[in-house]
C-alpha cells in the first residue's frame, strides 16, 4: 500500500529516512535561528546550516525533518498558478560528512518507485551541467540517460539560504504529468523538457550536493566535509500522487477551500480560484508565523505578514467577500494540523483576535484606495504613460496602507509598471519629515473658542463607538466642512480614542460615516477637548454628523501593556529602591517603555533583577487592575502615588493593581496583570543628575526581543567555532558547544513558564555572553601564540633560503612563493635576517592567500650601490601578471591579479638584471 495522503506521505517519508539510520528531527522555527541575514525559514536545511559548515559538533551525521517553510520570492505568483505556495512543508533527508552523491541517488530512487510508487518511467532527472559524475549514478541506478538534461547553475546549483553557507551543485527529481500538461506549442512538442516553464514537468524533489561555504564576498570555500541536502515539497507529492491538477486540490489543502466556500458561501470554480487560492495559502503562512511569535508590523518579518493579510483581503474582496472574513479561516488551519502541529491550537484565539483587528483596519481604505488607483490610472492612460510615479504609489501605501509590492501586482495586471526608484525617494522624503516632526510645537486651537466642548472619553472599556461630530479645524481655523484630501482636527462628544498624556501616546483609527472616512493619524487633547488629528481620505465631514469611531486595536492593545507594566515597574522601584523614587518622566509606546524616576546611583545588576522579577511576579500572579475615580485627598490619603509635575484636578482616577501599585492615573491598561505577559528591562542610564532612566519591553516583544538577542548571539558562537576550527591547530575546548536557544525553543518557553521565562532567559543569555566573550579572548591569544609559531619556523627557513640563492651580475637573488595567511611583517622580518649578509643581495617575496596576491621586493645597501631600486623592478615587473605597486629603493610592496603568472614577473626581475 502506498500513502494516499498528505499525513501519510509525511509519515512514509520519515520512516523510510528513519530505517536508514537518519535522526527525525522536528521542524524548527519559521524564524532562522542563529542567522539574521534570513528573513524566514526557507527550507528544511537552514536548521543544519551549522551542522554543514562544522560551525557546532555534530550531533548526528544524518537527519530527516518535515520543515514549515515561507518562502516570498513567488508570493506574486500565489493564486495564479497551481502550484505556488508562501508556506509548505519541506520533507528532507541530511547527511553531514555522511554518505554523499551514491546514495542521496539510490535513496530518492528508491522512495519515489519503491514507496511512492511512481512508474520509474515517468521519472526524469536533471543534473548541473558538468556533473557527469552524477550522470553515471542516476544511469547506474536504472535512470536511461536519454531521460537525464543537464541544467545550468540558475536551475540547478543551489545558493546557500541567506547570505552565507552551505551549497553545491544539484540533481531534481521531476515527474512526467504527460503531454497534455504542457503548454499550447510546448508540451505538444516532443523536445519539452525539466527546465521548462509549463505543467508538464513537475520537480518534486531537489538533491544538492553540498561542496561549498560560500563567505560574506560570495566566494565559494570548500566544505571541510561534504554533504547532503534534499528537499522535496510535501504537497508537490501529493498532488503527483492524488493525482490532482493543483497543490490546493491535495487533501489537506482542499480541506481550507472547502472551509472557504462554506463560511463565505460562494463555490469554488475556475474562475475564481485564484482568490481561494491566495485565501488558503496566506492563512496558513498568516497562522503557523503569528503562532511563531511573528507580528503584522511595519517592518521586517511582521511587515511580510502584513502584506500577506492585506493582499488577502484584497483577494477576499475579488469575490465578494468585503467585510472582515480572513481571520475566519484560522480556527479551520489551527484544526486541521493540530496533530503536526499543536502549538496552533494553543495561541488559536490570540492569533484569530490579531488577524481580525489587522484586517478590520484595512477594510477601512481597501475599496478607496482601490477607486484611488482607479483615477489615477485613468489620468495616465488619457496622457498614455505607463511608468506609475513614485508619488502616487507613496500615497496608496501612506494613506491606503497599500503595500508597494500590493500595487505594483495591481499594477502589472493593468499594463503598467511601478516605478521603484522614485517610490523609494518619496519613503526617504517621508522619514526625514518624520524626523523632525512638528511635534511639540502644539498651537492653541480653542483660545476664543465659547465653551469648548468637553470630550467624554469612553475608550477605558471598548475600541469603537458612534458620537457626534463637535468642531472642525484646518490649518488651526474653525471650519464648517472638512472634504476628501483636506488634513485637519475633528472633535467629537465621545471618543474612544485616548489622546496622549501621562506619558501615554495618543491613539490612531478611524472616524467615519457610510460616506465618508477620516484617518486618524493621532489624538491629542487640550484641556479636555480631544482632538483627532488626520485626513479625510473620503467625503465630507460638517459638525453635527454622527460618526464612528474605530481605534487600532492592535496597537492600543500594545499601549496597553506598556503602560500597566510602567505602573508595575514604579511600584516595583518603590519596594525595592525606596519611597524616595518618584517618577520624572514617562513614555508609553506601543514598542516599548520609558521611564525616568529620581535615585541618586545607578542600579546595581542585581537590583535591576530583583525589580525586574518583581514585576513579573506581580504578572504571574494575576491581580486584577482596578481603577476607581476618588476625591484626590482620599486617593492620596490611601497612599497612592503621583508623578512629579502632573496637574490633577478634584476628583482623581485611580489605577490599583493590589499590593504591587497604587497610583493616580488617566491612561490605558489591562484588566488584569497577567495581561501585560512578561517584562523585560533592556536598558538602564541616567537621564541628568539625580535621575535614572530605565527601559523595558512588555507582552510579545519580549520573546522577539530573546529571539533576537540570541539569534544574534548564535551567531557569533558559530562565527568563534568557525575560527577555532580554522586554526592551524585546532583547539576544541575553545569552541562553544552549547547553542543559543532557538526561535521556538525561546517561544516554548514562555508558553510553559510565562514571565517566569524572563529571567530564565536573562540568566541564559548572560551567561552565553559572557563564554562567548571569554572565548574570544582565549581565541585571541591562541592565534597570537600559534602565529608566533609559525613566525619562528618562519624565521628559522633564512639559512635555507640564502643557501637557494643564485648569483645575477654580482647581486645574489633569492625568490620564494609563500601560500596561506602569514602576515606581511613576519615576512619582511625573515627578509631582514636575509639580506643581512654584507653582499649585495635581492629577495623578491610572493605571497599567495585565498583572496589575493603580494609581491614583497627588499634588497639591502649593497645591492642599492650596484644600481638595484626595487620600486623600479616592482613597477616594470608586477604589470605582468595584472598587478601594482610601489615603495623605496630598497623595499617595494604591491599586489597582483593573475597568480598564476607569479614565475613570469620573477624571470623578468633577473632578465632586467642581466641587462
Ligand atoms: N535546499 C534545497 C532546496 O530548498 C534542498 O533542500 O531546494
Amino acid at each position: 500500500m502506498y500513502p494516499k495522503t498528505v499525513a501519510e506521505i509525511r509519515n512514509a517519508y520519515l520512516s523510510y529516512f528513519k530505517s536508514k539510520n537518519h535522526v527525525h528531527v522536528s521542524s524548527s522555527s519559521l524564524i532562522p535561528a542563529g542567522d539574521p541575514s534570513l528573513l524566514f525559514t526557507t527550507a528544511g536545511m537552514v536548521q543544519f546550516k551549522p551542522l554543514f559548515t562544522g560551525a557546532v559538533e555534530l550531533p548526528y551525521t544524518r537527519a530527516t525533518s518535515s520543515q514549515k517553510c515561507l518562502r516570498t520570492t513567488d508570493l506574486e505568483r500565489v493564486g495564479k498558478t497551481e502550484r505556488h505556495c508562501t508556506f509548505f512543508e519541506m520533507l528532507g533527508n541530511f547527511s553531514f560528512g555522511d554518505y554523499f552523491k551514491k546514495e542521496a541517488i539510490e535513496y530518492a530512487l528508491d522512495f519515489s518507485v519503491n514507496h511512492l510508487g511512481f512508474p520509474v518511467d515517468k521519472i526524469w532527472i536533471s543534473v548541473y551541467e558538468d556533473d557527469d559524475e552524477a550522470i553515471e549514478l542516476w544511469v547506474k541506478a536504472g535512470i536511461p540517460r536519454e531521460r537525464i538534461v543537464r541544467l545550468g547553475k540558475a536551475d540547478n546549483f543551489w545558493g546557500p539560504a541567506g547570505e552565507t553557507g552551505a551549497c553545491g551543485p544539484c540533481s531534481e527529481l521531476y515527474f512526467d504529468r504527460g503531454i497534455e500538461k504542457g503548454f499550447e506549442g510546448c508540451g505538444n512538442k516532443a523536445s519539452c523538457k525539466p527546465g521548462c516553464d509549463c505543467d508538464r514537468f513537475l520537480e518534486y524533489w531537489n538533491l544538492v550536493f553540498n561542496q561549498f561555504d560560500q563567505d560574506k564576498t560570495g566566494k565559494l570555500n570548500p566544505l571541510k566535509q561534504t554533504g547532503i541536502d534534499t528537499g522535496s515539497g510535501l504537497e508537490r507529492i501529493a498532488l503527483l500522487i492524488q493525482n490532482v491538477d493543483s497543490v490546493y486540490d491535495t487533501d489537506e489543502l482542499k480541506k481550507i477551500i472547502q472551509s472557504i466556500e462554506t463560511l463565505s458561501g460562494v463555490s469554488y470554480t475556475k474562475n475564481n480560484a485564484a482568490s481561494f487560492r491566495v485565501l488558503t495559502d496566506h492563512a496558513r503562512a498568516v497562522c503557523f508565523a503569528i503562532s511563531d511569535g511573528i507580528y503584522p508590523d511595519r517592518t521586517g518579518r511582521g511587515y511580510v505578514i502584513r502584506r500577506l493579510i492585506r493582499r488577502a483581503s484584497l483577494y477576499a474582496r475579488k469575490i465578494g467577500l468585503k467585510e472582515t472574513f480572513f481571520y475566519k479561516l484560522i480556527p479551520v488551519i489551527a484544526e486541521i494540523y493540530q496533530n503536526s502541529y499543536p502549538e496552533l491550537k494553543v495561541k488559536e484565539a490570540q492569533v484569530c483576535s490579531i488577524v481580525l483587528a489587522e484586517e478590520k483596519l484595512f477594510l477601512n481604505t481597501l475599496e478607496l484606495g482601490l477607486d484611488q488607483l482607479e483615477n489615477i490610472l485613468q489620468t495616465y492612460l488619457a496622457k498614455k504613460e505607463t511608468v506609475f510615479k513614485g508619488v502616487d504609489s507613496f500615497r496608496l501605501y501612506s494613506t491606503f496602507g497599500f503595500p508597494p509590492e500590493m500595487t505594483k501586482e495591481l499594477l502589472e495586471e493593468r499594463g503598467m509598471v511601478f516605478d521603484e526608484k522614485s517610490f523609494q525617494e518619496e519613503l526617504e522624503k517621508d522619514r526625514a519629515i518624520a524626523r523632525d516632526s512638528w511635534k511639540g510645537k502644539k498651537e492653541s486651537l480653542l483660545t476664543g473658542i465659547e465653551s469648548p466642548s468637553i470630550t467624554v472619553f469612553t475608550g477605558y472599556h471598548s475600541f469603537s463607538g458612534t458620537s457626534e461630530i463637535n468642531l472642525i479645524f484646518k490649518d488651526s481655523n474653525l471650519v464648517n466642512s472638512l472634504q476628501a484630501g483636506e488634513q485637519g482636527v475633528l472633535v467629537t462628544k465621545e471618543t474612544p480614542f485616548y489622546a496622549e498624556g501621562g506619558g501615554q501616546v495618543g491613539d490612531t483609527g478611524y472616524i467615519k460615516t457610510n460616506t465618508a472616512l477620516f484617518k486618524v493619524t493621532d489624538t491629542q487633547k487640550e484641556n479636555d477637548t480631544f482632538l483627532h488629528i488626520g485626513e479625510v481620505l473620503k467625503g465630507e465631514f460638517t459638525p453635527g454628523t454622527e460618526v464612528e469611531l474605530e481605534i487600532d486595536s492592535n496597537r492600543r492593545n500594545l499601549l496597553a501593556y506598556h503602560h500597566s507594566g510602567t505602573h508595575l515597574l514604579n511600584g516595583a522601584l518603590r519596594s525595592i529602591l525606596g519611597t524616595h523614587v518618584m517618577q520624572k518622566a514617562s513614555l508609553v509606546s506601543s514598542e516599548h517603555l520609558r521611564f525616568d524616576f529620581s535615585h541618586p546611583n545607578a542600579l546595581s545588576t542585581k537590583e535591576l533583577e530583583q525589580i525586574e522579577e518583581k514585576v513579573n511576579e506581580a504578572i504571574q500572579t494575576g491581580v486584577e487592575v482596578v481603577t476607581t475615580v476618588l476625591p484626590i485627598a482620599e486617593a492620596k490619603a490611601k497612599g497612592a502615588v503621583a508623578a512629579f509635575d502632573e496637574k490633577y484636578g478634584d476628583k482623581v482616577r485611580v489605577v490599583e493593581m493590589d499590593t504591587f501599585s497604587l497610583e493616580l492615573c488617566g491612561g490605558c491598561h489591562v484588566k488584569n496583570t497577567r495581561d501585560i505577559q512578561y517584562f523585560l528591562i533592556t536598558k538602564e542610564s541616567s537621564p541628568g543628575a539625580g535621575n535614572r532612566r530605565i527601559e523595558a519591553v512588555c507582552g510579545p516583544p519580549v520573546i522577539s526581543y530573546f529571539q533576537e538577542a540570541f539569534q544574534a548571539l548564535e551567531e557569533e558562537i558559530q562565527a568563534l567555532n568557525m575560527q577555532v576550527n580554522e586554526l592551524k591547530t585546532p583547539v576544541s575546548e575553545l569552541m562553544i558547544r552549547k547553542n543559543a536557544p532557538g526561535p521556538e525553543e525561546v517561544e516554548k518557553l514562555f508558553l510553559s513558564k510565562g514571565a517566569g521565562a524572563v529571567k530564565e532567559l536573562r540568566i541564559l543569555k548572560a551567561h552565553l555572553s559572557e563564554q562567548l566573550e571569554t572565548n574570544k579572548q582565549a581565541l585571541f591569544k591562541e592565534k597570537k601564540k600559534q602565529q608566533n609559531l609559525e613566525n619562528r619556523d618562519l624565521l628559522s627557513r633564512s639559512d635555507e633560503l640564502n643557501q637557494k640563492a643564485i648569483e645575477v651580475k654580482k647581486v645574489r637573488v633569492i625568490q620564494e612563493i609563500f601560500e596561506g595567511e602569514i602576515p606581511l611583517d613576519a615576512l619582511k622580518q625573515l627578509a631582514d635576517k636575509i639580506k643581512n649578509t654584507g653582499k649585495p643581495t635581492l629577495i623578491l617575496f610572493a605571497l599567495k592567500t585565498s583572496s589575493n596576491l603580494t609581491l614583497l621586493y627588499m634588497c639591502n645597501k649593497e645591492a642599492t650601490k650596484e644600481g638595484v631600486q626595487c620600486n623600479q623592478l616592482l613597477k616594470d615587473t608586477a604589470p605582468i601578471a595584472s598587478g601594482r605597486g610601489g615603495g623605496k629603493p630598497e623595499m617595494a610592496q604591491g599586489s597582483a591579479k593573475d597568480a598564476d603568472k607569479i614565475q613570469d614577473v620573477f624571470q623578468e626581475v633577473l632578465n632586467i638584471l642581466k641587462k
